[in-house]
């Protein structure tokens, strides 16, 4: 074993990931310094409440409730940021890196929307910032993405990058569970992030896609040029038609490289029930690369959660641990790609990506609503690849309509929504689910 001095580490936030990073740093305590070639010692902590009852051992580590004295403590050699959010998270992870501390974090958030400026200021110091736990908690796949894959060139991208989402929708769907109480569960398990509407609004896993299409395509982070939708629309309902024309609901990040640019999206998408994305499951995440050489590489695992969050913070510190005698001008670039090569290639609206469609509408039972329907579904060049009429509803003479539709470039479809929703027959807000086979 080295005879080097341990690393010294200051820690911010204690409460999901903090403590599991705790826990996993104490369990494992001799194999990661097997793997380090150096003892990782966590020095002092910081947590807003210090009063608070933790379920895990903080003896021998000063604590702190300013988070300011964390990074100003002399001793640490690496911060680590479990706060999240972007204040004061950025104003502490900027000091520390003008400290000269190495700095490791699972805070998307705060990658997705600083992480130019992060990088910029880390490098210009020769430090580093690591960031494995900010997508898809325990799945090790900034590593394959940036490192792995290197010799690939990447076309497209699509995971199940939020966990509390995918929890929601398979309970949904295997139990027919309320989306509030699986929700609450879901926080109860900390899962969700400190204000859910993160994770069912889409934007948790917008911001994951963000540093995910960078490492794929060496292009900055670019959070405000992701398509955003997130679960609040899918019914049981949906879940149960989508079942029956073989399909399942998933929430997406895909980014994929088309001739006139690159398109970045999150929403709801149906997949065929085959599909490996379609069978995962729970808190599950997996994201799927489509490779030129590698081919298709899917990689799964828990994508929240205490201890799989943990795996990769502590990952992230054996990296740095062992970079540390590396030359700084030499190391895995923080965004895969070399920082003078990176390219602000053209990013597409929505409205210019193509999908197939699923459509949900609630019809009067008259003639001729069907026919309204598909003639203005022609009329857009849009074709139906399948159509189903459904129970009707018991209290009213409405009935519900699915229908399927091929490949279309989202404008059209758009304006065919807007034109069927204007039909007075139909009786309620049309819901609209792309379709995407994942091939
Ligand atoms: P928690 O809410 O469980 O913990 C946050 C910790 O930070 C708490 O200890 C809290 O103190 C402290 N804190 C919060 N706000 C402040 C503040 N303004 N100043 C100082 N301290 C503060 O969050 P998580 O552990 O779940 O998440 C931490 C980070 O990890 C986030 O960026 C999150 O997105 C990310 N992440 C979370 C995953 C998960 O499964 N939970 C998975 C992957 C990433 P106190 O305890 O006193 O309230
Ligand atoms: N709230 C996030 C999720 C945590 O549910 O996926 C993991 O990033």
């Amino acid at each position: 074993m080295s005879t080097l001095p341990p690393i010294r580490i200051g820690l911010l936030g204690l409460g999901t990931v903090g403590g599991g990073t705790l826990t996993v740093l104490r369990r494992n305590a001799a194999l990661i310094a097997a793997r380090a070639g150096r003892r990782i010692e966590v020095v002092c902590a910081s947590a807003r409440d210090l009063a608070k009852t933790r379920k895990f051992d903080t003896t021998g580590i000063d604590l702190y409730a300013d988070p300011m004295q964390v990074v100003d403590d002399p001793r640490i050699d690496v911060l680590v940021e479990l706060i999240g959010g972007i204040e004061p998270a950025r104003t502490l992870v900027l000091k520390a890196l003008a400290n000269g501390k190495h700095v490791v974090t699972a805070n998307k958030a705060l990658i997705a929307l600083h992480g130019n400026e992060i990088f910029e200021a880390a490098r210009s110091r020769g430090l580093m910032v690591a960031f494995e736990a900010a997508v898809a908690g325990g799945i090790p796949v900034i590593k394959v993405m940036r490192e792995a894959l290197a010799g690939n060139d990447i076309q497209w991208l699509a995971g199940i990058i939020n966990g509390t989402c995918n929890f929601i929708l398979s309970a949904m769907c295997d139990a027919g569970r309320d989306f509030l109480e699986v929700l609450h569960e879901a926080q109860r398990l900390g899962y969700a992030e400190s204000d859910p509407s993160f994770d069912i609004d889409g934007i948790d896993a917008a911001h994951k896609l963000t540093i995910l299409a960078s490492l794929a395509f060496g292009i900055p982070l670019q959070f405000d040029r992701v398509y955003v939708e997130g679960i609040r629309n899918i019914s049981a309902d949906d879940v149960t038609y989508a079942e029956r024309l073989g399909y399942r609901i998933k929430h997406l990040g895909i980014a994929r490289q088309q001739a006139g640019g690159i398109e970045l999206r999150v929403h709801p998408t149906m997949v065929p029930a085959r599909a490996p994305l379609a069978n995962v499951n729970g808190v599950m995440n997996a994201v799927m690369v489509n490779a030129d050489a590698a081919g298709p590489v899917v990689l799964s695992g828990a994508g929240a959660g205490a201890l799989p969050t943990a795996s990769s913070v502590v990952a992230d510190l054996v990296d740095v641990v062992r970079a540390l005698t590396t030359d700084s001008e030499n190391r895995v670039p923080h965004l895969a790609f070399q920082p003078d090569t990176m390219e602000n290639l053209t990013t597409l609206d929505i409205g210019e990506v193509e999908t197939a469609y699923y459509l949900r509408l609630l019809a009067a039972d008259e003639p001729g609503v069907l026919a309204d329907v598909t003639r203005i579904l022609a009329d857009g060049h849009i074709s139906i690849e399948a159509i189903m009429q459904l129970e009707k509803d018991a209290c009213t003479t409405n009935v519900p309509v699915v229908i399927l539709t091929h490949r279309v470039q989202e404008k059209a479809m758009n304006a065919a929504i807007a034109r069927i929703q204007a039909l007075s027959s139909i009786r309620a807000p049309l819901n609209r689910i792309r379709v995407e086979t994942l091939a």
